[in-house]
């Protein structure tokens, strides 16, 4: 079905073509030349961390934090349920047993409040989604960690540029990790990041990287890509901020008079502008908007199913009423059309249909 607002849309932001047309007449076809190394330049001085390699995905960066933390079969890592299946994966691979934590309410991150609860002498680490590029309470997931010397692996997939008390998502963890799949605000196609935040994980991440070359990728002119992206990135969030402002100006207070829920952004939590969801107040309202707005050739979607409530999960000990607040939010959310370049026009016309919605 062909839609008049697709839920994503990728678009050139800067120098794209002109970037992977320069790599083709070099000649350089191989990754870690040219564009990888701006790319990884660029994340490490805009953000101050130590290092920064670009990969293939966020998962194949997921998978090289299981790999550089040395997990063993038997370890614990403590992972949100509400999140996208890699983040728990990628440890799933090292026969790590995953702890499903629950989200809270408000933000629909990891409940900091129970983190503490969750940790055993098997715990090896805990994995912080900042959903829709929210921060997590990283002040008390950092402090507890540290006390029970636990590592803290950011997935800072949705989150990048966002930051919490003032300081940028994807330094708090010794690692963390960043995607550039075709959703996310920057983006090349497929493609991800490592942070490393921990110099003493650097040797062995470069170690590990060189084994899975991003050749393929850098053959399509990925990295080229990104990096036209990345050069423009404030224009990229600037734009974006005035979409999910439109948004929220036009569409918070009818939601609240209908017990429909909107983003919650903490004060101290700067937003990386990654979504825009509503909480409708059932599944079968969900279901019914979803149907309406596709009536209207509007696409909106919605995630994640929870983790700990999959077969896998329930092998792990996952059981419904688990982790309620996942399971309840996860039921409820919508996520609406949002890229960079949607129109005024057409965000109108969602923001219409979404209030003519009628349950
Ligand atoms: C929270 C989260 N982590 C990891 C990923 C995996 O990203 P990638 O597709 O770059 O592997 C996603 C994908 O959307 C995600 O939402």
């Amino acid at each position: 079905m062909k839609y008049h607002v697709p839920f994503n849309q990728s678009s050139l932001q800067g120098r794209e073509l002109e970037n992977i047309f320069q790599a083709m007449t070099v000649g350089q076809i191989a990754g870690d030349q040219t564009y990888s190394k701006k790319c990884d330049a660029f994340l490490e001085q805009m953000l101050g961390v130590p290092k920064a390699m670009v990969t293939s995905s966020c998962t194949h960066a997921l998978e090289m934090c299981a790999l550089l933390l040395d997990l063993q079969p038997g370890d614990e890592v403590i992972v949100p349920s509400f999140t996208f299946v890699s983040t728990a994966n990628a440890f799933v691979l090292r026969g790590a047993r995953i702890i499903f934590a629950d989200i809270r309410p408000d933000t629909l991150n990891l409940d900091e409040r129970q983190l503490e609860g969750l940790i055993s002498s098997r715990t090896k680490a805990v994995v912080p989604v900042h959903y829709a590029g929210v921060g997590c309470e990283m002040d008390t997931i950092g402090q507890i960690a540290a006390r029970h010397g636990v590592a803290v692996v950011e997935d800072n997939a949705h989150g990048l540029f966002g930051k919490f008390r003032g300081r940028w998502l994807g330094t708090f963890g010794c690692l963390a990790t960043q995607s550039f799949h075709e959703t996310k605000n920057i983006t090349c196609g497929e493609g991800g990041a490592l942070l490393i935040n921990d110099p003493r994980l650097i040797e062995r991440a470069e170690i590990i990287r060189e084994k899975g070359t991003n050749r393929k990728q850098f053959f399509r002119g990925q990295v080229a890509f990104l990096y036209a992206q990345l050069e423009v990135w404030q224009a990229i969030q600037t734009r974006r901020q005035r979409t999910w402002q439109y948004y929220d100006d036009n569409l918070r207070a009818w939601a609240q008079d209908r017990g429909i829920d909107c983003p919650v952004v903490p004060a101290h939590c700067e937003q990386a502008y990654h979504m825009y969801y509503l909480i409708m107040p059932s599944l079968d309202q969900r279901q019914a908007l979803i149907s309406s707005l596709k009536s209207q050739g509007i696409l909106s979607v919605f995630h994640y199913v929870p983790l700990h409530l999959s077969p896998v999960g329930q092998r792990m000990g996952g059981k419904p009423g688990g982790c309620p607040v996942t399971e309840e939010k996860s039921e409820r959310l919508v996520r609406l059309p949002f890229y960079n370049r949607l129109s005024q026009e057409d965000q109108d016309r969602v923001i219409a249909a979404v209030r003519q919605f009628q349950s």
